[in-house]
């Protein structure tokens, strides 16, 4: 971010940082995020202390988003939700949780996988493993290799999967693939972590949580954490919520209790004010209509680029090496080149992603798609001489 800013040259594209950008290149507050803060503002009487729940309302509306109305796991009362301070705090305490009940349980995160779920996993003190899910150079997932690995871990083991919009790769298990999945962790008695950062990211609000429905209707324990940054566009206003599916009530009130515990006792209580702006949304028909179509219109902003990045890429290498962009998901996916291009990129072309080559496709914009394409093509090409 240091070196992309310091950079002075006019047509630079960021292509590293992880948040939505729109056709001026800005991260916009949404419409209805704007509309229900002038609620929230007209309505607050008090700033006095919320609990380390967090929002009843907002926890319900989160269960609904996420699980539907009439998941059998609700139904029989075995669910419980807490709001916590984004999707990284809900995946802290669900590791809290986790360690809390189960100190040797293992947590068997993707290789690769989001940078920061590794310290934030790995500070509660839970022994982390790699299970193997993309292959970057050959843009492929790896489920066979991840099968077997997952297929040797020991009963009680915690599984973290992301939900969609794999973050890396941009790379979705297939309905069939969490249906295999479903049955390896039911056979070996493992708990599934969803992690739910980028729900309407991907296809649109109830498509993107399908797989997580049916893994709450097959298992009896699963840990969803649950993020509002991106699509709600509320980053720094903290909002995500973790929610407990547990085997049943009495199990539900005993994990609620801890949950609230550790809430307590790592930050006492969420923010309020996000979560409040977000409950608004939830429950306000007209609110939450327009944030379908925002949500929809940033999605179609992303695959937009995906399709033109792809097609600008196959005109300057005259095949579909790179068709794979297109047929990802969510704002991410990995070129699949050596740090080697990577750096060339940033340092001829003044192209800036991260290191693994994580591109952000919210970054590309329709009159720098070309440019990028070309970019890409020719670090490739040099650094591939230069070997
Ligand atoms: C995979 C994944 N999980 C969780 C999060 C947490 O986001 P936040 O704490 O900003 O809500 C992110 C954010 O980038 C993410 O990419």
């Amino acid at each position: 971010m240091a070196k992309f800013r310091a950079d002075p040259f006019a047509q630079k594209v960021d292509l590293g940082v992880g948040v939505f950008r729109d056709l001026s290149g800005n991260t916009p507050i949404l419409d209805c995020v704007r509309r229900a803060e002038q609620t929230v503002l007209k309505s607050q009487t008090t700033k006095s202390y919320v609990s380390a729940a967090g929002r009843e309302e907002f926890n319900s509306a989160v269960e609904e988003l996420v699980l539907g109305s009439s998941h059998p796991a609700r139904r029989d009362r075995r669910v419980r939700t807490l709001q916590a301070p984004g999707g990284c705090g809900a995946l802290r305490v669900g590791a809290e949780l986790i360690r809390a009940a189960s100190p040797t349980a293992a947590v068997h995160v993707s290789d690769p996988t989001w940078g920061n779920h590794v310290p934030l996993l790995g500070s509660s003190g839970l022994r982390l493993q790699r299970y193997p899910y993309y292959e970057a150079a050959a843009h492929e997932l790896r489920f066979d290799a991840m099968l077997e690995r997952l297929d040797q871990a020991p009963a009680g083991d915690v599984v973290l999967v992301h939900a969609c919009c794999h973050n890396p790769t941009g790379a979705d298990l297939a309905p069939q693939q969490w249906q295999a999945l479903i049955e390896l962790l039911l056979r070996r008695r493992l708990i599934p972590f969803l992690d739910l950062a980028y729900q309407g990211f991907g296809e649109n609000l109830a498509a993107d949580v399908a797989a997580i429905r049916q893994v709450a209707e097959a298992l009896p324990e699963v840990l969803i954490a649950t993020s509002y940054s991106k699509n709600l566009g509320l980053y720094r206003e903290r909002v995500g919520a973790l929610i407990a599916v547990c085997e049943d009530e009495s199990r539900a009130d005993a994990t609620y209790s801890h949950m609230l515990q550790i809430a307590r006792s790592i930050y006492s209580m969420p923010p309020d004010h996000g979560a409040a702006i977000a409950a608004c949304i939830f429950a306000d028909p007209h609110l939450r209509e327009s944030w379908i179509s925002e949500l929809a219109a940033m999605r179609t902003r992303i695959q937009d680029m995906r399709l033109l990045l792809s097609q600008k890429l196959r005109a300057v290498t005259g095949d579909d090496s790179f068709d794979f962009i297109r047929a990802q998901h969510g704002m991410f996916s990995l070129l699949g080149v050596s740090t080697a291009v990577v750096d060339r990129l940033r340092e001829q072309h003044h192209i800036y992603m991260t290191g693994d080559s994580r591109m952000n496709l919210a970054g590309i914009m329709p009159h720098n798609a070309a440019y990028v394409a070309e970019s890409i093509v020719a670090a490739r090409t040099a650094v591939m001489q230069a070997a």
